[in-house]
C-alpha cells in the first residue's frame, strides 16, 4: 500500500513543502529511508521503532520504503519523525488516511512516544496555509506558535498515540486558539523607560535622533556613566512593529527555536545584547544545521554591543556584510542560507583602557597614545557605519539624587514616529529605503540640499576640526534627520551644527 503525508523543510526563514511517500511492498524486510535525509532524519528509524513499541503500535515485518520528496532538497532535524511515523502507520493500516491529504505534520518523537517541540513551526504553518492545507498537527509545546497563522487549524498533541487517535476519529483535540495578540497598549509597555534616566539630555537627544533616522550609534563614556542604561531604553522609543515586521521577526525566532510555549507574534522590537565572548557563529548564524544568529534575532530591532573593544576583531569583522546588506549569508560546507538582519546598532565603550579619559573629575592613568590604540581595536569599516558618536559624561552625586521629572519614552517616541512618517513620504518611490540612514550618496545630494549658511558652516567645520571626508556624508544624513524631527523641509545651519557635534571621534584632536 502506498500513502503520502505532508511536512516541510526550513530554508532560511521559510518552509518548503516536503511530501513523505511511504510504500509497503511484498519483497524483503526492513525500513529504507531515501531522499537525502541527514543523520537526524536517518536516526528517525530508531526513535520510531521505540515509540511504536511503547505506544502499542506495530512495526510491520514487511519491507517499507520512505521517500522524502523533493529529493534534491536538504532535510534535517527530527521534525520528520511524526510524518514518517504516521505514514508508516497508514501504510500498515493502523491509522485512517482520510485526513492525511489536508494535514501537515511535524514533530520529534522521543523513545516513549511523547512528542518533542521542534524549530521552525511558524514557517511550516505559513507554508501549510499557503498550500491550502486545512490543518497542522504539531507537538503541544509548538501549538501557540502555529496558531498565529489564520485560516489554518492547529492541533497540538502530546504523544504519537494522541495523533493516531485524532486521525482515526477516536479522539477530539480542540484546535489551539491564536494567542491573544498583545494589545497595542501592552506592546508599548516596556519595563524600562527613559524617564528612569536622570539628566543626560544630550545623550537622550542623540538617541532620539538615532531612533528617528535609523542611525547607528556609538556611546563613549566612563564606567558607570549610564551607557548600558541608556542603550536598554532605545527600543522604547522606536516606532511600533508593523504586522509584516512582527511576522518576519517571529519567524526568525521560530527557526532559531527561541519562542516560548505561549508565544504568539512578537509584539515588541527585539533587543539583543550578545556578550563580548560570543562566537562568530552565534553572532552571525550557522552551526551544524543552519540557525539564525544574534544579528538576525535583532532583525527589526536593536543589536547592542556593550563594551565594543572587548569583542574579538574577527567577530566584529563579520558584522560588515549584514550592516551593509541588511541580510546575512551563512555558508558552510554543507549549506548556504540567507537570513534577514536589519537592525539598529548601538555600541558602547570606555574611552580608554582605564576608562577615565575626559572624565570631569577623575584622572586618566593611561600612557600617551593609548586612547588611539584603544580606538584602533575597532575596525575602520565598522566605524564607517556609525553615524552618531555620543559622549556620555557621568552625573554628579547631586544630579543623580535630584528630584526631577524626566520626559517619558512615550513622548519621545511620538516625535520619532512623526519623523519616520516624513521619511516614508520622502522615500516612497525608493523600494528598500525607509530611513535617512539608508540613503546612498546620490540620494544624499538630492535630499539634503544645504542653504548657503549651512554649507559655509560645514565647510569651515571640516577644515577647523580636521574632519575626515567620511564624516561629511554622516553629518549630512544626521542633519537631515534633525531637520525632519523639527518638521523642517530644508536643512539649515542649526541642523548641521548639531550634527557636527556627534562626530567627536573624527576630530584630529580626539584622544590627544
Ligand atoms: N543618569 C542616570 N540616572 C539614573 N541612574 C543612573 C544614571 N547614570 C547612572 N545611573 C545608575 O548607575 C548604574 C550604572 O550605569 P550603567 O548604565 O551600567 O553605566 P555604564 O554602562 O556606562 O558603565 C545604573 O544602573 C544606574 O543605577
Ligand atoms: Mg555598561
Amino acid at each position: 500500500m502506498f500513502v503520502r503525508t505532508f511536512s516541510g523543510a526550513i530554508v532560511g526563514i521559510d518552509a518548503v513543502r516536503v511530501t513523505v511517500e511511504v510504500n509497503r511492498d511484498g519483497g524483503g524486510l526492513g525500513l529504507f529511508l531515501v531522499g537525502l535525509p541527514d543523520n537526524a532524519v536517518r536516526e528517525s528509524e530508531q526513535r520510531i521503532r521505540a515509540a511504536f513499541g511503547n505506544a502499542g503500535l506495530r512495526m510491520t515485518m514487511k519491507k517499507i520504503v520512505v521517500n522524502l520528496a523533493p529529493a534534491d532538497l536538504r532535510k534535517e532535524g527530527a521534525a520528520f519523525d511524526l510524518p514518517i511515523a504516521v505514514g508508516i502507520l497508514a501504510a500498515t493500516e493502523q491509522v485512517a488516511d482520510d485526513m492525511l491529504g489536508e494535514t501537515m505534520l511535524a514533530g520529534e518523537l522521543s523513545l516513549d512516544g511523547t512528542l518533542r517541540p521542534v524549530r521552525g513551526v511558524l514557517p511550516l504553518a505559513v507554508r501549510a496555509r499557503q498550500d491550502g492545507l486545512r490543518r497542522i498537527v504539531v507537538p503541544a509545546e509548538n501549538a501557540a506558535e502555529a496558531a498565529v497563522v489564520e485560516g489554518l487549524e492547529t492541533i497540538g498533541a502530546h504523544t504519537l498515540r494522541e495523533v493516531v487517535d485524532f486521525l482515526g476519529g477516536e479522539r477530539t483535540i480542540p484546535p489551539t486558539q491564536p494567542p491573544a495578540s498583545a494589545s497595542a497598549e501592552a506592546a508599548d509597555r516596556y519595563a524600562e523607560d527613559f524617564a528612569d534616566v536622570k539628566g543626560q539630555a544630550r545623550a537622550k537627544r542623540a538617541l532620539e535622533i538615532a531612533a528617528a533616522g535609523g542611525h547607528n550609534v556609538l556611546m563613549i563614556g566612563a564606567p558607570g556613566s549610564g551607557k548600558t542604561m541608556l542603550a536598554r531604553r532605545l527600543p522604547t522609543i522606536l516606532p511600533p512593529l508593523t504586522v509584516a515586521e512582527a511576522l518576519e521577526t517571529t519567524k526568525i525566532h521560530s527557526v532559531a527555536g527561541k519562542l516560548g510555549v505561549a508565544a504568539g507574534l512578537l509584539s515588541r522590537r527585539p533587543f539583543r545584547a550578545p556578550h563580548h565572548t560570543t562566537s562568530q557563529a552565534a553572532l552571525i548564524g550557522g552551526g551544524q544545521s543552519p540557525r539564525p544568529g544574534e544579528v538576525s534575532l535583532a532583525h527589526n530591532g536593536v543589536l547592542f554591543l556593550d563594551e565594543l573593544p572587548e569583542f574579538g576583531r574577527s567577530v566584529l569583522e563579520v558584522l560588515r556584510q549584514p550592516m551593509e546588506d541588511k541580510r546575512v549569508t551563512v555558508s558552510r560546507a554543507r549549506y548556504s542560507v540567507e537570513y534577514p538582519a536589519n537592525f539598529a546598532l548601538i555600541a558602547s565603550m570606555n574611552p580608554c583602557p582605564c576608562g577615565y579619559y575626559n572624565h570631569p573629575d577623575k584622572e586618566c592613568t593611561c600612557p600617551p597614545g593609548s586612547v588611539q590604540r584603544y580606538m584602533g581595536r575597532i575596525s575602520g569599516p565598522l566605524m564607517d557605519r556609525i553615524d552618531l558618536h555620543i559622549e556620555v559624561t557621568p552625573l554628579s552625586p547631586a544630579e543623580l539624587t535630584a528630584e526631577r521629572v524626566e520626559e517619558p519614552s512615550a513622548a519621545i517616541r511620538e516625535r520619532v514616529i512623526r519623523a519616520r512618517e516624513v521619511q516614508r513620504e520622502r522615500f516612497r518611490e525608493m523600494p528598500g529605503v525607509h530611513t535617512n540612514a539608508m540613503m546612498n550618496t546620490r540620494m544624499l545630494r538630492a535630499c539634503c540640499r544645504l542653504d548657503a549658511d549651512a554649507l559655509g558652516l560645514l565647510e569651515r567645520a571640516m577644515e577647523r576640526l580636521g574632519l575626515s571626508a567620511r564624516a561629511y556624508d554622516r553629518i549630512l544624513k544626521v542633519a537631515r534627520t534633525i531637520a525632519d524631527l523639527e518638521g523642517s523641509e530644508g536643512v539649515a545651519a542649526a541642523h548641521v551644527g548639531e550634527a557636527i557635534g556627534y562626530r567627536s571621534l573624527d576630530r584630529e584632536s580626539w584622544g590627544r
